[in-house]
């Protein structure tokens, strides 16, 4: 296997867990380019299931190599709880199997609270999901974040929480009205976090790049969604980090020139967790029908997602700025039942069609989506192996996207086990 990017095409939870469950065992090596414990993706194995937020999926197979890069943001107490929880369920993890980069931003406990804090007075709620992803970013961005490897040099954790709890203790007192972070209780605590991870800790883009020279695959596990991305999403309504392919490079040091082939993720259908414009958003009977029989409730937060057609005005752009080479379409089976199912190719507003991916927000949030019908195939697919064996119409229905985004359909997922997969 050559090096792959796993990337979510619509708004995250496109299934991206349960395909690089599936490719990770021809990779070597698995790695996080972005994005932290926001993510949750799930796998699931013998009825077992595995819900990951910050270690890569592949850490199920023995042998294979897992890396969060320096462009995850890392919240060590949920890390530690994940390892934990991972080592309780006889899956064995050491210095061998995950390596971190010393480079990745930290998650601190102010990012968590400043990030409930900005939710509650914003009129327009993001919905995060509270885990100080954004905070933490913005940190980075503004140069007084703290970084995995500051966690081992007790000097320059000091100076830098100094500085930090300075500023954000007169934010927290004078504009929240919150009381104090305790210097010491953060420093300690974080000082031990570093103790429990060193091990893990390298130069993850030297790891890789060597790795590399040596003819070793590598997997890059996408989080979030392309509609989430910073630059390229709905913006405001997005994550704080770069989770399109272009994240990959500043996300890992592995240079563009290195990365092979890009397979896109999408579900049949269209979700989307928290706020935002979603065009082609089912209406509240369908919404709830397909919530259910796609167990549409977010890995992390547990909040039900929002439920739609697909839209393949957002997945077209999704498969020119991520330079897509191949389609994963998951959960096709969730739409087994429906009799009459449809695809939004453009949008309408103010008597103006459009048919790329509108920059204007009043456009994306009030425009009328334009649907194209297709018939349902109303029958089972999640047993069927062979992409010649579905039901016709379903041929027609996939066969149909491909057209719509001019990307070859490589994978379809139809059902939640590892072996409900269709190769073609
Ligand atoms: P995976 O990797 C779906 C959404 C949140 C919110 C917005 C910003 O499982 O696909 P944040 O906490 O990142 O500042 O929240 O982004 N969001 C996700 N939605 N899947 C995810 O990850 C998400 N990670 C963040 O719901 O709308
Ligand atoms: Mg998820």
């Amino acid at each position: 296997m050559s090096n792959v990017v796993v990337v979510g095409a619509q708004w995250g939870d496109e299934g991206k867990g349960k395909l690089i469950d599936i490719l990770s065992k021809d990779a070597d090596i698995t790695v996080r380019y972005q994005g932290g414990n926001n993510a949750g993706h799930t796998v699931v194995v013998d009825k077992q299931v595995y819900v990951f937020h910050l270690i890569p999926s592949a850490i199920l197979h023995r042998r294979k190599i897992c890396v969060i890069g320096n462009g995850a943001v890392i919240d060590p107490k949920a890390l530690l709880e994940e390892i934990d929880g991972l080592i309780k369920r006889q899956i064995a993890i050491t210095e061998k199997n995950l390596k971190i980069s010393g480079l990745a931003h930290v998650v601190m406990p102010y990012h968590r609270i400043l990030d409930s804090l900005r939710e509650a007075k914003r009129v327009n709620k993001i919905g995060t999901t509270g885990r100080g992803i954004g905070p933490c970013y913005a940190d980075k961005v503004s140069r007084c974040g703290i970084r995995v490897i500051d966690l081992l040099n007790p000097n320059i954790l000091k100076e830098k929480l100094e500085d930090n709890l300075r500023e954000k203790n007169e934010i927290f007192t004078k504009v929240y009205g919150q009381t104090n972070f305790d210097f010491g209780d953060i420093y300690k605590e974080y000082l031990g976090y570093g103790q429990q991870l060193k091990d893990y800790v390298c130069d993850a883009a030297l790891y890789l790049n060597g790795e590399i020279a040596k003819k070793k695959s590598i997997l890059f596990e996408g989080a979030q969604g392309t509609f989430l991305d910073i630059d390229f999403g709905t913006y405001p309504f997005v994550t704080s980090s770069n989770s399109i392919v272009g994240g990959v490079s500043s996300g890992t040091g592995v240079p563009p020139t290195k990365i092979d082939k890009v397979i896109a993720c999408v579900k049949a259908y269209t979700t989307r967790v928290g706020e935002g414009p979603f065009p082609t958003e089912f209406a509240d009977q369908l919404k709830e029908e397909i919530r259910n029989r796609g167990h549409e409730f977010g890995a992390t937060t547990g909040r039900p997602r929002r439920c739609g057609w697909f839209d393949s005005v957002l997945v077209k752009y999704s498969s020119i700025i991520n330079g897509v080479s191949e389609l994963a379409i998951m959960k096709l089976d969730v739409l087994d039942e429906l009799k009459e199912i449809k695809i939004g190719t453009a949008y309408r507003y103010q008597g103006k069609i459009y048919r790329e991916f509108p920059m204007d927000f009043e456009v994306l949030s009030k425009a009328e989506p334009v649907y194209e019908a297709m018939p349902g195939w109303q029958t089972p697919t999640s047993g069927i192996r062979q992409y010649s064996k579905l039901p016709k119409n379903a041929r027609a229905y996939v066969e149909r996207l491909e057209e719509l985004l001019g990307v070859k359909i490589k994978y379809i997922s139809i059902g939640t086990k590892r072996d409900e997969i269709i190769v073609l």
